[in-house]
């Protein structure tokens, strides 16, 4: 079946076309034939970070474009929709809700219009079944994913393709909150992944011992708001020329502190839950030391998304609306709503 997705849950506007079918041995298989994004990274940078009315008003006027583009890309004309696509996706949460609405009316409006059945998806299984394009038949299980983006750092452990459960998650801020501010106390640019990501090729991870949080806990939870503190005090006491001549330094040893974290939970739940693939997902997934230090510490094959679907996308929404649609075919229409704080839907 072709699934047209629709993503607008933070500042990306997205619209996939997704070719998806079931291969054997049950696993789901798909072929993306168009996946449109329309990031307004740039216009919230200058803000520090995403102001929630601003990225609606974006999307309200992206949406159309973007969904023309993703059509015409996968080949198919407005007035043959009903005819070449047969479900509808939209991701209901989480996210802003000024952002999510936009997303949810358009599908809504599409789905009335066409008569084709809408499926509601959790953008976090989004991330969850993103690396299933390229590695869907790879993965081994139980199997291990990390999802780590600017709001969620969360560790879950999946049984099969359509069970998982979450083992933990953050206590406070996401990794990537973090990265971006820390990256704001360092005065880089916004996001401040990318840009901490840079500064650390050029600096010592060893030159600052920031604090490890929660790495002794004996539980899978994560907790990074210490470490941004710890790199607040750092920088106020230090004079203004110090903290600019350190400042790769003081970027490599604060990305190490986080990656050193995630690194062991990822460890200690590998050995605990006989995990046979690790997966890592979300916008922190992009980071250079990360993947290259998760992939020496392993012996594990280790799948990231490829990058169009690393980021925020719809096309990882059509995977996720897929498996929705395998387990349960019915979706009322007044069902789909967004859900600003909606949760991982464990299920094992
Ligand atoms: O998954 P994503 O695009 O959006 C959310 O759903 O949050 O993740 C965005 C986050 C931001 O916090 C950004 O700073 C972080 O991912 N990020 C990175 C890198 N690229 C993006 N963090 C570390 N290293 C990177 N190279
Ligand atoms: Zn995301």
């Amino acid at each position: 079946m072709k699934i047209l997705a629709i993503e607008t849950s933070c500042d990306e506007t997205s619209v996939a076309i997704v070719e998806a079918w079931m291969g054997t041995h049950n696993i789901p298989k798909f072929k993306i034939l168009s996946n449109i994004i329309s990031s307004q990274i740039a216009l919230h940078a200058q803000y520090g970070g995403v102001v929630p009315q601003l990225a609606s008003r974006e999307h309200l006027k992206n949406i159309l474009p973007v969904f023309e583009k993703a059509i015409a890309k996968a080949g198919i004309k407005k007035t043959e929709l009903a005819k070449k696509i047969q479900l509808l996706a939209v991701t209901a949460g989480p996210g802003l809700i000024p952002a999510l609405v936009i997303g949810v009316d358009f599908a809504k409006t599409l789905s009335w219009i066409t008569q084709l059945p809408l499926v509601p998806a959790n953008h976090l299984e989004g991330h969850l079944y993103s690396p299933w394009l390229s590695h869907g038949e790879e993965i081994k299980f139980p199997a291990l994913h990390l999802i780590v983006s600017g709001g969620h750092t969360q560790l879950i452990h999946m049984k099969d393709p359509f069970k998982y459960k979450l083992l933990g998650e953050t206590r406070d801020d996401a990794a990537g909150e973090a990265f971006d501010k820390i990256a704001r106390l360092l005065s880089l640019p916004y996001p401040g992944g990318p840009a901490i990501d840079k500064a650390a090729t050029n600096g010592n991870e060893k030159a600052f011992n920031f604090p490890r949080p929660m790495i002794d806990s004996k539980d899978f939870d994560f907790s990074f708001a210490g470490l941004k503190t710890a790199v607040l005090y750092l920088v106020k006491t230090m004079p203004e020329h110090e903290r600019i001549l350190k400042i790769n330094d003081i970027a490599a040893s604060a990305q190490q502190a986080i990656i050193d974290v995630l690194i062991y939970k990822i460890q200690q739940a590998t050995k605990e839950y006989k995990i046979k693939t690790i997966m890592v997902s979300g916008g922190v997934a992009a980071n250079k030391k990360l993947r290259a230090q998760i992939s020496q510490t392993t012996q594990l094959p280790t799948f990231f998304p490829p990058p169009e679907l690393a980021t925020d996308n719809a096309a990882m929404i059509a995977m996720a609306a897929y498996f929705n649609f395998t387990k349960n075919k019915e979706w009322p229409f007044e069902s789909v709503k967004a859900m600003p704080n909606l949760r991982l839907n464990v299920s094992q």
